[in-house]
């Protein structure tokens, strides 16, 4: 069975639609630990709930910043975890955790990369005036949602969105999306070829999910 490690910083409702699709059989994985650099975030009170193991690591405790990473990826491999996600994790990953996991960090932007990159992506697709926008779940490299990407889905973008309620769009697919895309890892699936991600298997896989346009 997969190893998942998760960091999270905030809320954690990603975190909590990866639990949701463990319980119900979608997703044959299990969450070894939550690791997160903000003791107030939400997603502590998700892994209490599920008895998931939860380390609060912040880059203040380090004399040496330099050893953050190291340290967060030894944590990780103690707990023998294959793959890491990123459910809104607000920080630029560093070199030393993407080396030890090469391919092996997903992260979830709400935008349609490359399309608005960073933060607030959904301000800046509703700032822009976009008539479609998304999420995207893609590996982590060393640059800011930059890394290969997996899968996508859509949602219209109107012109009186604002970032929330664009925001709360995106963020219905965004629970469908990471649970799915974890679990084509799962199945072995994912194959990384350069920049590009192929899905084996089903051809339906490596398109565009297009939710229906009514929400
Ligand atoms: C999501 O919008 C995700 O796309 C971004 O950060 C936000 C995290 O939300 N990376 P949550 O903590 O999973 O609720």
């Amino acid at each position: 069975m997969l190893t998942i490690g998760v960091l999270a910083s905030g809320r954690g409702s990603n975190f909590q639609s990866i639990i949701d699709s463990i319980d119900s059989g979608f997703l044959k994985a299990q969450v070894a630990v939550l690791i997160t650099d903000n003791p107030e975030a939400y997603a502590i009170e998700r892994a209490k709930k599920h008895h998931i193991d939860t380390l609060i690591i912040k880059p203040h405790d380090f004399s040496d910043k330099k050893a953050y990473y190291p340290h967060i990826s030894d944590e990780l491999k103690k707990r023998d975890v294959e793959l890491v996600i990123l459910a809104g994790f607000m920080r630029v990953v560093g070199k030393a955790l993407i080396d030890q996991f090469q391919n092996r960090i997903m992260n979830i932007h709400p935008a349609l990369l490359p399309s608005f990159p960073g933060l607030h992506g959904q301000k800046q697709a509703a700032d822009y005036g976009v008539k479609i926008s998304g999420c995207t779940v893609h590996f982590v490299d060393e640059g800011v949602d930059t890394g290969p990407i997996i899968i996508q889905a859509a949602v219209p973008a109107h012109h009186d969105d604002t970032e929330d309620s664009l925001s709360e769009r995106i963020l219905i697919q965004e629970h469908k999306i990471f649970p799915y895309a974890i679990k084509l890892y799962s199945e072995g699936r994912l194959v990384v070829e350069g920049h590009k991600v192929i899905i084996k298997g089903n051809k339906e896989d490596s398109l565009i999910i297009n939710p229906p346009f009514q929400q």
